[in-house]
């Protein structure tokens, strides 16, 4: 959560700035903060709100000039987001400039400790504690601003991704991480820092990303240093050529990132799987599953972890590995097991799924289950991530940047990639018919077709959105397969229209929700034709006989349902297994609807961040 970027080199600072944290903004937008330097002056504009009214005020508040600089989005975690809490943070002889993404637990007796030697505090953030320490440590030992940071950082326990600079040694912005994201930019006499490398792709497609542990000496006309902050050893950093491109990061013509990531469907799930899935020699590839391939069929269960929307493509994988590849799976939020002392043993495999790749309690989650002797299986779109680095082996998603905070093509890339692995598993252990398994693959490629058909119920949704944009509940209910989709469903409605949500397996109804059912309670229910067909209809029914509005999402053709429903959403016909690439698309277009109806931030709801990078 939060976004930093930091710019040393020739060009003006503000402009490359404010364009990144406009990129970065989906892991933050409670508040926005930029510092400058223009050779004498180090200023400081700071507001709370978005990187637009930080534009306004600091264009009325500073001289925008300089060419070094450092901006922030904020998430706030300490402190209330205001003006005062925004970053950049100052030292308080004024010298010391920070920004700062993460955590730091122990601020408390810092803080104390530097009160009672006289520091004083104007903000309630622990970032503000760091900056302070950092400029107790130069004066106490008369270290240059590396020195002092590395020093400060190791009295430090929590999380941080930092950018610090110093007004008496302004050639050098020093950077470190320890578990929220980093890259540095190395242009030809210039560096860019930032929380991933949207900020500057325009400018150079060479990128260092720092690994957990280390800081950066970034200094002009200078090469820069790489050291682990626990021993100071040098570190020779790797230099990676970036894939991002500008058109990748832009909204394209649509109106919000999440309408440009619904629309991308079809293309990135035959991304995923370009290159694994073969149909008509019926082959399924994927290197980090076929290099672990004796693990995975020895293994005793699958543990899936995972958050939010990952976590319920790990529901939907617990479906398809069990029938599939008959391999016991459990699910499991990350932020649970990390800390309920879970049964774990070297016999495991543990799938952790994450968009990011950054998300803490996933991370934690990882962490445990390999000291715990399991081997841990990454599932995560963004390249280079820490999870996917964290990980013993793993299969990225290839979804392409995913910046509308709300998850969408993370959730159906996620399915594809899992899908395959169970398809390969199965196929290795002999668990399903070759019949089956040919049926599958050629099911599976033209999957992104059917997406595409689904996409054409955009003006079907917006129809509906307009009769239920002012409801104030929603049920969602599926049953097998699509009873995961019931919750996504309800997830993506929640977060982005504020409207309350639920989803439930559809027979689980009766034993409680069905009373919340009057005429008022729209409740969507994913009834294709495949799987528990005549059992959902019965369900259906029940709300029926209750009055509740029924929204129904049908296979093309369906009369039964039709009959039944008050309104219908026809989807095309796939297998039950791979139905949740489908049924989920018209609920992702509900959902965008009517938080554009009711008028709220598609893209970046209130509360939320896109990369939950503090547990
Ligand atoms: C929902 C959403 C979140 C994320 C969750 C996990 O639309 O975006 O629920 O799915 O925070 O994030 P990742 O997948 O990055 O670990």
């Amino acid at each position: 959560m939060c976004g930093i970027v930091g710019y040393i080199g020739y060009r003006e600072a503000y402009p490359i700035v404010i364009k990144g944290l406009k990129r970065l903004e989906y892991r933050g937008y409670d508040s926005a903060g930029v510092m400058l330097y223009d050779g004498e002056n180090l200023k400081i504009s700071k507001t709370k709100g978005k990187v637009v009214d930080l534009e306004e005020r600091a264009t009325k508040e500073i001289s925008i000039n300089g060419t070094i600089g450092m901006g922030h989005t904020r998430w706030a975690t300490h402190g209330v987001p205001n003006d005062v809490n925004s970053h950049p943070h100052l030292s308080n002889s004024g010298d010391l400039a920070i920004i700062h993404n993460g955590i730091i637990e122990n601020y408390a007796p810092l803080k104390k400790e530097l009160m009672k030697r006289g520091y004083v505090f104007h903000s309630d953030t622990d970032t503000e504690v760091l900056v302070n320490l950092i400029e107790e440590v130069q004066k106490k030992e008369n270290f240059k601003i590396g020195k002092a940071v590395q020093v400060a950082l190791n009295q430090v326990v929590g999380a941080y991704a930092i950018a610090v600079f110093d007004k008496k040694n302004p050639d050098e912005i020093v950077a470190a991480r320890l578990g929220s994201p980093l890259a540095i930019g190395v242009g030809e006499g210039e560096y860019f820092i930032a929380s991933d490398a949207s900020p500057f792709i325009e400018y150079t497609s060479n990128a260092i990303y720092l690994e957990d542990g280390e800081m950066a000496n970034i200094r002009l006309h200078k090469p820069m240093k790489v050291r682990k902050i626990k021993d100071d050893s040098l570190v020779d950093p790797y230099i990676q050529e970036l894939q991002l491109n500008l058109e990748q990061i832009e909204k394209g013509g649509y109106d919000h990132f999440m309408l440009k990531e619904i629309y991308e469907q079809p293309d990135v799930i035959k991304d995923t799987y370009r290159g694994r899935l073969h149909a008509n020699e019926g082959i399924i590839q994927m290197s980090g599953v076929e290099d672990n391939l004796e693990k995975f069929l020895n293994a005793d269960r699958i543990i899936i972890v995972a958050c939010g929307t990952s976590w319920h493509a790990g529901l939907v994988a617990e479906y398809i590995f069990e029938e599939f590849a008959r391999i016991p799976v459990e699910v499991e939020y990350a932020s649970e097991f990390r800390y309920r002392n879970p049964i774990i043993n070297s016999k495991d495999i543990v799938i952790a799924i994450s968009q990011s790749g950054e998300t803490a309690d996933t991370m934690a989650a990882i962490k445990l289950a390999k000291e715990n002797g399991a081997f841990v299986f990454g599932v995560c779109n963004v390249v280079g991530s820490s999870i996917s680095r964290e990980t013993n082996a793993g299969a990225y998603t290839h979804a392409g940047p995913e910046i509308g905070v709300a998850s969408t093509k993370a959730f159906t890339t996620q399915i594809t990639v899992l899908t395959m692995m169970a398809l390969r598993l199965a196929k290795a252990k002999g668990t399903m018919s070759n019949t089956d398994f040919h049926r599958y693959l050629q099911e599976l490629e033209i999957i992104p077709e059917k997406v595409k058909e689904a996409l054409e119920t955009n003006d079907r949704a917006k129809e509906i959105a307009a009769v239920f944009k002012d409801a104030p509940n929603c049920l969602y209910l599926g049953r097998g397969y699509n009873f995961p989709v019931a919750l996504e469903g309800a997830l993506k409605l929640k977060e982005i229209s504020y409207i309350h949500a639920e989803g439930y397996p559809a027979a689980e109804m009766k034993h409680g929700p069905i009373a919340l059912i009057d005429e008022h309670m729209p409740v969507v229910v994913i009834a294709p034709k495949q799987g528990h067909y005549d059992k959902i209809v019965s369900n259906i029914q029940e709300i029926k006989s209750r009055s509740g509005k029924i929204i129904a999402i049908v296979t093309k053709g369906d009369t039964q349902v039709r009959e039944l429903a008050d309104y219908v959403i026809e989807i095309p016909e796939t297998s039950d297994a791979l139905s949740p690439l489908i049924t989920t698309i018209p609920l992702q277009l509900l959902s965008y609807h009517i938080a554009v109806m009711r008028g709220c931030n598609v893209d970046q709801p209130r509360n939320l961040a896109k990369s939950v990078t503090v547990e």
